[in-house]
């Protein structure tokens, strides 16, 4: 493979925390970069030396099964050199801290941190204090902006636009990290923005981030064009948020009856894990407007182009 092709970055990304405040020319860039190296994907030999030189740790405090896989796909896919960070067997269980263990690693010499953590904030913390780009891999309840990031290519790509586009968010808003980083996303492209869910798991705030709740589901599809199911966090109904799961799928669940009521087709989207049966049935999430494996299919290429912004490198696509 030769390195022929080469593109300047539009954009440079310093780190990649959250969508809030990120500019549509910005996203643009990842999105069109995005699906260039969905092109490498493609290919008999899906590879790219985009990133060989750069060394990326995954540190995955949180489980995760497509963030995690998808991220070491795309270092791979670009000859990026890279390790993974596991908590269990780390000196993370003999008391070292977030800072110590990560400032020990960077101190072998890496340039990109990907990082997931429970903790809200913990990406910025980290931006704030060591010298290496810093992507959030998801934090707490507060962003997933690669998740956000993934779930727009996927509708532009479905679509052919975000402009103008009607988008649905159903489900526990007021826990969701992928709802806030769809919205501060969506937004940013010019999309409109409603999310419908229990009022227990509406955030009382939710207007100021500009999308508009309602609470009744098929009003809801009626208006969108698309609708992105959020999993339900099953230790809602412990803490008493909602009564039931039968109930919740009664009153917000994504049925193949509501579905068919429906005078249209729309796109249909979940960020995984799925609850099935609760947020969403099977023959939903497996009918023919989903485009949940799409989802993930387009993570890997859309982390590819934010490493290769992220790194400032230029673009070797040949
Ligand atoms: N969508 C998502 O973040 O899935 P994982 O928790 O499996 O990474």
């Amino acid at each position: 493979m030769t390195n022929s092709t080469e593109a300047k970055p539009i954009v440079k990304l310093n780190h990649l925390l959250g969508l809030d405040g990120i500019s549509r020319e910005a996203i643009t860039e990842i999105l069109d970069s995005a699906d260039t190296f969905l092109g490498v994907l493609e290919r008999p030999i899906p590879k790219v030396p985009s990133l060989r030189g750069v060394t990326v740790a995954n540190f995955f405090f949180e489980n995760s099964t497509r963030t995690k896989i998808s991220f070491e796909l795309a270092e791979k896919r670009m000859s990026a050199d890279t390790i993974s960070f596991a908590t269990s067997g780390s000196s993370v269980s003999k008391g070292e801290t977030l800072l110590d263990t990560v400032r020990n690693i960077e101190a072998m010499k890496i340039d990109v941190v990907v990082i997931r953590h429970s903790a809200s904030g913990a990406p910025r913390f980290l931006a704030d204090r060591i010298e290496s780009a810093v992507i959030n891999a998801g934090d707490g309840q507060h962003e997933h902006p690669t998740q956000g990031l993934l779930d727009m290519m996927t509708l532009r790509r479905k679509v052919g636009r975000l402009e103008g586009l009607n988008v649905l968010i159903l489900g526990d808003i007021a826990h969701s990290r992928v709802a806030r980083s769809n919205i501060h996303g969506l937004l940013a492209m010019g999309a409109n923005v409603k999310v419908c869910g229990p009022a227990t798991l509406m955030p009382r705030d939710i207007e100021t981030l500009g999308a508009e709740p309602i609470f009744d589901l098929d009003e809801g599809l009626e208006w969108c064009d698309a609708v992105n199911v959020l999993r339900l966090q099953l230790e809602r109904q412990k803490s008493g948020e909602i009564p039931s799961l039968r109930e919740y799928n009664r009153t917000f669940g994504l049925t193949r009856a509501r579905l068919e009521r429906l005078t249209k087709e729309i796109v249909v989207m979940h960020p995984g894990p799925m609850n099935r049966g609760v947020e969403i049935d099977s023959d939903v999430a497996d009918g023919p407007y989903s485009v949940i494996l799409n989802q993930v299919t387009h993570g890997v290429a859309v982390r590819m182009a934010v490493l290769y912004l992220i790194s400032g490198r230029e673009r070797f696509v040949e």
